[in-house]
C-alpha cells in the first residue's frame, strides 16, 4: 500500500524516481507526487514539488509542464510517492510528498500514524497551520521542528550538510513519537544529497548502486540500477548518500543489516510484449512452479526444504497446523489443507489472518502456523503471526518476496520462486503457493515417518509434470477469451466446486470480482441446495471444476449432479473438465478441458481458465487489468 522510492547520486533523480514510481504504482494508485532537493537562485536550497490525484501519468503530464517547478530540475536527490489512501480522499492536497509549514523539509509515507490526532491537535497549539487531511503531515512538521532544535550540535554520521546527521537524528525524534505503522521518507531544502528514511511496521529497502543508493518500498523501483540490496530491520532510520548507507535504531544506536543479491532482473518487471503484466504472469505460471520445485525435490522422491529453519524434532512435535493469510493466500492455504491433512494425518485448520488473532485461538508449542503470503508484507497476516508467536506457536512462512517482514519474524520460511508480481491480481503467487504449502504437506509426512504409499510417490512424480500440464492448458485459451466477451455484459458469475475444487471455486470468483467488478460467487457445490440455488435464474453463468472422474468417483458424480440442478434452473453451465471426462458432455453448454492429473494437483490447471476468463472479462468491460478500482498490491494497514 502506497510506494515510496529515494534516489541520491548523480544522476536527474526526478527520471530515477518517477521511473521507480512506474514499478512501485501496482501499491497504490490513487495519487503520486515528487519532491527534488534543488540550489535556490541566489544560494541555498530549495524543494522542488510537484503532485497530482490520480495515476502517475497525471504526474508526468503535470513535469512535462513548462512551469513545472520540478519538470526542469538536474538535481541528484528526491523522493517520490505513489498513494493508495487512508487519511483524506484522494485530492492533490492529500497527495505525497508534504511539505513543513517552512517549506524546509519534504515527507512521504507508507503506513497509517495512529496518534496524529493528538500530534496535530499539539501541532495546532503551537499555531501550525495543517494544508490536508493526511496523518502523514504531522510527520512533516515535527521533522522540521526537531531539525531546527538541532542547530549546531555534531552528531557523526555521513551527511553532507553543515551538521553531520542532523536530518538522521532528527527522524529518530519524531519517530520516537510516533505509533503505528510507517515507512517514511525525508529530505531537507538545505541538506543536499541525503535522504533520510525509517521503518517500523511497514516495507522498505535499500538499493545499493556505484556511486548512488536507493531507498523504496520494494527492489522492483531499483533493479534497473542494482541488483544489490539492504534489508532494513524494525524500527530503524537509515541515512542514504551518495556514498554509503548507514543504518541507526531509533536511538541512534548502530543496526545490523542484511545484504542480498536479488536472483532476478529488469526483465522480470516488464510487460514483455503483453496487454497486461496479468497476462504475462499468468503466462509465467510453468516457470514459476519449476522454479518453486527447483532443488527440493531430490531424484529419490524425497523432498528438502532448505530454508525452513525449524528442526526435524520441532516438526515432529507438530500435532497441530493452522494456516493463516488473505485473500488469495487464503485460497491457496484452503487448497493446502486437503493435501496436508491427507499426507500426514495432522489436523489443520485454514483462517483468514484478519480474524485469526481476534477469537483467542489455542495455540502452544506443538502448533505449526503456516504463513502464506506473496508480498510478506500484509499487515493482517503480520499482526496474525505476532499473535501465535506470543502464544509459542512455531511459525513457518511462505512467500514471495526475500527479506519481507513475514519471513524475516517468522522461524522458517520456504520461499516461493515466482518471481516480481506486478498485476494487482495473484495469479502465479496462487499456484506457487499451493507448490510450496504441498512441499511442506510432503516433508512433513517424510520426517514424520508416515510410510510414503503409493500414491504420495505418484504425487511427487506428477509435481514434477505439473510445469507441463499447465502450459498445455495455457495452449488451449482461446475459446475462453471467446466465452470472457460473451460473458461481459453478465450481472453475475457463480463458481462451484466441491474438495479442492471448492477453494478454486472461492479463488474464480475473487479474480472477477476484483477485476470485472462484477457480482461473483464462489461455492461448495453441496451447498448450492442450502440456499444459493436460489440465485440461479435463466442465463446466470456457473463456471464448475470437475474433479477427475479417476480415483474419487463419488465426488465426480456428485458435481455431475450438481450440474444437472443448476442447468434443470436455466443457468449457462461452463464447465472446466479434464480430458477423456465424457460424462459431463450433456450438461455443458461450454467445456474447457485440462489435462489428467490426481484430484489433489488439479488446482493448478483448473484455476488458469479462471484467471484468464477474469482477466479477459475486466479487459472487454474497459476496466484496467492490471490496477483495479480501490485495490492497492501489498496492503499494509489492517
Ligand atoms: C487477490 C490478491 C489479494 C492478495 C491478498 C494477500 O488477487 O492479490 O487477495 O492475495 O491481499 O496478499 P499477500 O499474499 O501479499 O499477503
Amino acid at each position: 500500500m502506497c510506494g515510496i522510492v529515494g534516489y541520491t547520486g548523480p544522476r536527474r533523480a526526478v527520471d530515477i524516481v518517477v521511473e521507480g514510481l512506474r514499478r512501485l504504482e501496482y501499491r497504490g494508485y490513487d495519487s503520486a507526487g515528487v519532491a527534488v532537493v534543488d540550489s535556490a537562485a541566489g544560494g541555498g536550497g530549495r524543494i522542488g514539488l510537484e503532485k497530482k490525484a490520480g495515476k502517475l501519468a497525471n504526474l508526468t503530464a503535470a513535469l512535462a509542464e513548462p512551469d513545472s517547478p520540478v519538470g526542469p530540475s538536474d538535481a541528484g536527490t528526491a523522493i517520490g510517492h505513489t498513494r493508495w489512501a487512508t487519511h483524506g480522499g484522494p485530492t492533490d492536497r492529500n497527495a505525497h510528498p508534504h511539505l513543513s509549514a517552512d517549506g524546509s523539509i519534504a515527507v512521504i509515507h507508507n503506513g497509517i500514524i495512529e496518534n496524529f490526532a493528538a500530534l496535530r491537535t499539539e501541532l495546532e497549539d503551537r499555531g501550525v497551520e495543517f494544508r490536508s487531511d493526511t496523518d502523514t503531515e504531522v510527520a512533516a512538521h515535527l521533522v522540521a521542528e526537531a531539525y531546527w532544535s538541532l542547530d549546531g550540535q555534531n552528531l557523526g554520521h555521513t551527511s553532507t550538510d553543515d551538521t553531520p546527521g542532523r536530518l538522521a537524528e532528527a527522524m529518530r525524534i519524531v519517530c520516537r513519537r510516533l505509533e503505528g505503522a510507517f515507512t517514511l521518507l525525508v529530505v531537507h531544502r538545505d541538506v543536499q544529497g541525503v535522504v533520510v528514511g525509517a521503518r517500523r511496521n511497514s516495507p522498505m529497502v535499500a538499493g545499493r548502486g556505484q556511486g548512488e543508493n536507493f531507498l523504496a518500498s520494494d527492489v522492483s523501483a531499483f533493479i534497473e540500477y542494482t541488483r544489490e540490496a539492504v534489508e532494513l530491520g524494525q524500527d530503524q532510520v537509515v541515512e542514504v548518500t551518495a556514498d554509503g548507507i548507514v543504518v541507526t535504531d531509533f536511538a541512534g544506536g548502530a543496526a545490523e543489516v542484511r545484504d542480498y543479491h536479488v536472483d532476478w532482473d529488469v526483465s522480470a518487471a516488464e510487460k514483455g510484449g503483453y496487454d497486461y503484466f496479468m497476462l504475462k504472469e499468468i503466462a509465467e505460471q510453468p516457470q514459476a512452479i519449476a522454479d518453486t520445485l527447483r532443488g527440493r525435490l531430490t531424484e529419490h522422491g524425497e523432498i528438502s526444504l532448505d530454508e525452513v529453519r525449524l528442526s526435524d524434532q520441532d516438526l515432529r512435535d507438530i500435532d497441530k497446523i493452522f494456516v493463516i493469510g488473505c485473500g488469495t493466500s487464503y485460497n491457496a492455504g484452503l487448497v493446502g489443507k486437503y493435501a496436508i491433512e491427507h499426507w500426514t494425518r495432522i489436523p489443520v485448520e485454514v483462517e483468514l489472518a484478519s480474524e485469526f488473532r481476534y477469537r483467542d485461538p489455542v495455540l502452544d508449542r506443538s502448533t505449526l502456523v503456516i504463513a502464506i503470503s506473496q508480498s510478506g508484507e500484509t499487515m493482517d497476516t503480520i499482526m496474525a503471526l505476532r499473535h501465535a508467536k506470543e502464544q509459542k506457536a512455531r511459525v513457518l512462512a511462505v512467500c514471495n518476496t526475500n527479506g519481507s517482514t513475514i519471513p524475516r519474524e517468522s522461524d522458517g520460511v520456504l520461499y516461493t520462486h515466482a518471481g516480481p508480481e506486478i498485476a494487482v491480481a495473484s495469479t502465479k503467487a496462487f499456484v506457487t503457493q499451493i507448490i510450496a504449502v504441498y512441499l511442506v504437506g510432503l516433508h512433513l509426512a517424510q520426517i514424520r515417518g508416515i510410510k510414503y504409499s503409493d500414491e504420495v510417490a505418484a504425487i511427487v512424480d506428477q509435481l514434477k509434470a505439473t510445469p507441463d500440464a499447465v502450459a498445455e492448458v495455457l495452449t488451449t485459451m482461446e475459446p475462453v477469451r471467446k466465452l470472457a466477451r460473451d460473458l461481459s455484459g453478465s450481472q453475475q458469475v457463480l463458481f462451484l466446486g466441491r474438495h479442492v475444487g471448492f477453494p478454486v471455486a472461492l479463488e474464480g470468483a475473487l479474480k472477477l470480482k476484483e477485476l470485472a467488478y462484477m457480482h461473483a460467487e464462489g461455492f461448495a457445490a453441496g451447498e448450492l441446495k442450502h440456499g444459493p440455488i436460489s440465485l440461479i435464474d435463466d442465463g446466470v453463468p456457473v463456471v464448475i471444476t470437475v474433479p477427475s472422474p479417476r480415483g474419487r468417483s463419488l465426488l465426480h458424480d456428485k458435481i455431475v449432479s450438481n450440474i444437472q440442478e443448476v442447468r434443470a434452473r436455466g443457468a449457462r453451465t461452463i464447465v472446466i473438465a479434464e480430458e477423456g471426462d465424457h460424462a459431463v458432455e450433456p450438461y455443458a453448454d461450454h467445456i474447457i478441458r485440462v489435462p489428467r492429473t490426481t484430484t489433489l494437483l488439479a488446482p493448478l490447471t483448473t484455476v488458469v481458465p479462471l484467471q484468464v476468463l477474469a482477466c479477459e472479462i475486466a479487459a472487454a468491460r474497459g476496466n484496467d487489468v492490471d490496477q483495479p478500482r480501490n485495490l492497492a498490491k501489498s496492503v499494509t494497514v489492517e
